[in-house]
């Protein structure tokens, strides 16, 4: 009864409703069209998430790591996609610095939901090079730089106010305008993926799943479909 006022209150018939979830999810992703390698396909897909208005932060990305056997999960921005692999930037003494030096094993998750896509990556990760996280320090805003000189990452706060002291501080040991060096503490990891499942939303619940697994004798891509 409900629902039934509802669709008279949009003006729209079920029927009509139910065709507009049909042509939703029309465009699958298949072994036709998807490319050549799973690097490629993920551009793609990141071009079209950033394109779309409703898509806040579409390089954001959920990283799990793994510690003691346990889990645990949360947000960073992608940085770099390259054929090497997928680059963020952290402080190294977090938490999740500490579980990858304890497993280099994580998952990186793209939740593209306004788009009906998800992107899973599984693979290792490592620290780039000290040059290289220094040269992407460099092109970071001073308030940021700041920032990742004040904030000891992951580690107890007695307080809001000693975080904007410690900001204040170094805001005057490197005022603005001054070459700001990147903190030992700070830098990028790159996640050399061994997996990259690219799942698209369909009708009937009848969804694309296509993983890209890296074979480990011949390093060549091998693609499967999986049950939705
Ligand atoms: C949209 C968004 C983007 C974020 N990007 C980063 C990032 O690029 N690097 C980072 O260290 N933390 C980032 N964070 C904060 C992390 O989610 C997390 O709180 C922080 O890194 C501490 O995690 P840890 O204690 O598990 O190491 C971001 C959070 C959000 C919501």
């Amino acid at each position: 009864m409900g629902e039934k006022n509802l669709n008279e209150g949009l003006g729209l018939d079920r029927a009509a409703i139910n065709a507009m979830r049909r042509s939703y999810g029309e465009e699958g992703l298949s072994e036709s069209n998807v490319a050549a390698d799973p690097i490629s396909q993920f551009q793609i897909w990141l071009k079209a998430a950033a394109e779309n208005s409703v898509i806040v932060e579409a390089n954001a990305m959920v990283l799990s790591t793994v510690s003691d056997a346990a889990p645990t999960s949360r947000t960073v921005l992608l940085k770099d996609v390259t054929q090497e692999g997928f680059t963020f930037f952290t402080n190294y003494n977090s938490r999740k610095a500490n579980a990858i030096a304890d497993n280099p094993n994580v998952s990186l998750l793209f939740p593209w939901y306004a788009m009906e896509r998800q992107v899973i990556v599984l693979g290792k990760a490592e620290r780039i090079s000290e040059s290289d996280s220094a040269s992407y320090f460099a092109t970071r805003p001073w308030s940021s730089q700041i920032g990742a000189w004040a904030s000891s990452q992951s580690e107890k706060l007695e307080s809001r106010a000693e975080l904007e002291k410690s900001w204040e501080k170094f805001s005057l040991q490197y005022p603005e305008g001054s070459v700001v060096p990147k903190p030992p503490h700070w830098g990028g990891f790159l996640v050399q993926p061994t997996s990259i499942e690219f799942w698209q939303g369909r009708y009937s619940r009848l969804h694309d799943r296509l993983r890209f697994t890296r074979d480990s004798a011949s390093a060549n891509w091998v693609l499967q479909r999986l049950y939705p």
